[in-house]
């Protein structure tokens, strides 16, 4: 048996590092299936090594196997067990393209945990059954943008819809100037999208950018899309099937950022919201892809959402280590997670 020792990223806040020790487990369990290999046991680590993992597999983990593990939202540094005591630290090979830095300089009231987004997405990509060659990744309420911002930097497309008009040109104005002071080749431009009897539906911009200015040239560049849309209306800004997983953190029924126009627009049940959202999202999603969503058990329970998904034609996977995740962020929210496919 190979013994491994995962030690904990400690960029987690306080209260969701607790959490990502208990969830971060399953997630790893849901990488190593997609990655092809085997975990035969996972727990506690070393005491002598404070929050780390401990996973054991038969077989030595191979280059790209430790790249998986390395995504793995707790994911901090590795170690292999040589024999008691006795560590050699590994280094998982980077599987960025763009800097760590892009999710995180942004701060701001509202924001999803990046390492919640990260394990989130990684539960997507687990069940993703696509064959694209590149991932589009689409979060049909964004916010300002984390889930966009963790699926750039990992190489992949991206396409966001938010309601909140100001949050969207944020998002332009910060991924423009991140990608122009680190010297990254990209080109943006506005873009709106009329509804067949030429009235507007929504209005975003367009962004092309490669990480390498030799891909750039050659036109092999990643591809960032942003609209002001209400998200039950998001069926035709992009094209039938064409994203690989829909990734989303939504609304809890709390007040996020400032109150204005748009937000007397929002529905008042979430889980009225989503399930007139999903036909829209389903037409969006490439057959075999993948949903995952969190939001507030105080305002919608796990078995309601997977009833709307179920009914929507979607397949949700309640078992581990898909299912599991509930967790407390604060005195009013009571954040799960649910995995569905198409
Ligand atoms: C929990 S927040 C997402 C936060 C985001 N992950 C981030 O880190 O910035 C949910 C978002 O859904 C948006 N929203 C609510 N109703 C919407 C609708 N009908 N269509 C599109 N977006 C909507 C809200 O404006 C809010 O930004």
């Amino acid at each position: 048996m190979n013994k491994y020792l995962i030690l904990a990223n400690p960029g987690h806040n306080r209260i969701y590092f607790d959490t990502a020790m208990r969830v971060s487990n399953m997630e790893l369990l849901a990488i190593s299936e997609k990655a092809g290999f085997k975990i035969e046991e996972i727990g506690e680590g070393i005491e002598e090594l404070p929050h780390s993992i401990m996973i054991t597999t038969k077989e030595k983990l191979n280059n790209d196997q430790l790249k998986a593990i390395g995504t793995s939202s707790i994911y901090y540094a590795m170690f292999e067990m040589l024999e008691e005591g006795i560590l050699r630290p590994i280094k998982c090979p980077d599987f960025h393209y763009f800097p760590e830095s892009m999710v995180q300089i942004l701060k701001y009231n509202g924001k999803t945990n990046e390492q919640f987004t990260r394990l989130m997405v990684n539960l997507a990509l687990s069940v993703c059954g696509t064959s694209s060659k590149k991932i589009t990744l689409l979060d049909p309420m964004c916010g300002k943008g984390t889930t966009l911002y963790e699926g750039f930097m990992r190489g992949f497309d991206v396409r966001g819809v938010e309601i909140n008009n100001k949050w969207v040109q944020e998002i332009q104005t910060y991924v423009t100037r991140f990608l122009k002071e680190g010297k990254y080749k990209h080109k943006a431009q506005k873009s709106n999208i009329t509804a067949p009897k030429g009235k507007k539906l929504a209005s975003g911009f367009t962004l092309t950018a490669a990480a390498d200015k030799n891909d750039f040239k050659k036109g092999d560049v990643q591809d960032f899309r942003v609209y002001s849309c209400d998200t039950t209306q998001s069926g035709s800004l992009l094209g039938k099937k064409s994203v690989d997983i829909i990734v989303s953190d939504l609304p809890y029924g709390v007040q996020h950022g400032s109150k204005n126009k748009e937000d007397e627009n929002m529905d008042r049940s979430p889980l009225d919201l989503l399930r007139r959202a999903l036909p829209e999202w389903h037409l969006l999603l490439k057959t075999k892809g993948s949903i995952v969503l969190s939001f507030n058990e105080f305002t919608m329970k796990y078995d309601d959402v997977a009833a709307v998904l179920e009914e929507k034609e979607f397949k949700v996977l309640d078992y581990e280590p898909f299912n599991g995740y509930l967790h407390r962020v604060d005195q009013s929210i009571n954040r799960n997670v649910i995995v569905a496919t198409k």
